[in-house]
C-alpha cells in the first residue's frame, strides 16, 4: 500500500514537471572549434555561436523556450529592451543540397522557401530537428566569420562534406570550466 501510493505521488510530480511552465534554456556549439561549449547568439536574424560579429546591427543575448510542449524554438532576450513585438522563431533551411544560416522569424514575417521552424526538440539535452516522418537530425554546422572565434550557424541539408565548415552539436550543456574538474 505504501509503494503503491509513492508511486502515485511520484507519477504525480512527472505529470506536473510536463505541464509546468516554459523552461528557458540556452544552447551551446561542442565540436572542433577552437574553444568549446560557445553559446548561440541571435544576430540580425540569424543564429551566431561564440559571440555576434561586430557588423550585425542587432545583437542578442537570447534563451529558448519550447513553448507549452511544443516543437519550436522560441528565442526570448536577454535584455528588457528588446524591440521585438512578438519573440523570433528559429528556422532551419531544408532545401535539399542547400547549406544555408540557420535563421529566426517573427510572427508577421514569411519563412523563406524550403525552411522549416517547426520540428525543433531536445534529445537528453542535444538539439535536434525532425522533418514529418524522417529520423531525428542533427546537422548543425558552424562556419567561421572573419571575426575570431565567432561562427555562423548553418544547417547542412546537403549531409556532404561542406569546405570551411565545421560540424557541430548545439547543447543545453553549458562549458565546463576547467577549475570545476
Ligand atoms: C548572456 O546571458 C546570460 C544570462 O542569461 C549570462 O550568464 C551571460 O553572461 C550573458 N552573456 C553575455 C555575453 O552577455
Ligand atoms: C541577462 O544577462 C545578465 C548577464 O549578462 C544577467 O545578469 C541577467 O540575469 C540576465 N537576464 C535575464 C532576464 O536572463
Ligand atoms: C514585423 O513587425 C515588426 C515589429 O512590429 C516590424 O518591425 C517588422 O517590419 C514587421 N515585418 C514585416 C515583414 O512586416
Ligand atoms: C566581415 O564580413 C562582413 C560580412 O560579410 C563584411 O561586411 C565586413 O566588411 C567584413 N570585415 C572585414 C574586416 O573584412
Amino acid at each position: 500500500m505504501f509503494g503503491k501510493l509513492s508511486s502515485i505521488a511520484v507519477l504525480a510530480a512527472c505529470v506536473t514537471s510536463a505541464v509546468s511552465e516554459e523552461t528557458e534554456f540556452k544552447l551551446f556549439a561542442y565540436g572542433k572549434l577552437a574553444s568549446s561549449g560557445l553559446q548561440l547568439f541571435y544576430g540580425d536574424g540569424q543564429a551566431y555561436v561564440g559571440g555576434t560579429p561586430s557588423y550585425v546591427k542587432e545583437s542578442v543575448n537570447i534563451s529558448l523556450v519550447m513553448a507549452d510542449g511544443g516543437d519550436k524554438f522560441v528565442a526570448k532576450a536577454n535584455t528588457t529592451a528588446s524591440a521585438w513585438s512578438t519573440d523570433p522563431t528559429m528556422y532551419v533551411d531544408l532545401t535539399e543540397g542547400a547549406t544555408n544560416p540557420i535563421g529566426f522569424t517573427q510572427d508577421n514575417e514569411t519563412l523563406p522557401s524550403g525552411a522549416s521552424s517547426v520540428g525543433f526538440g531536445l534529445y537528453g539535452g542535444w538539439a535536434f530537428h525532425k522533418n514529418d516522418d524522417a529520423d531525428i537530425e542533427m546537422k548543425f554546422l558552424a562556419t567561421p566569420t572573419n571575426e575570431t572565434g565567432v561562427y555562423l550557424v548553418k544547417w547542412n541539408a546537403a549531409s556532404t562534406k561542406v569546405s570551411d565548415a565545421i560540424p557541430i552539436s548545439l547543447r543545453t550543456q553549458a562549458p565546463v570550466a576547467l577549475d570545476d574538474k
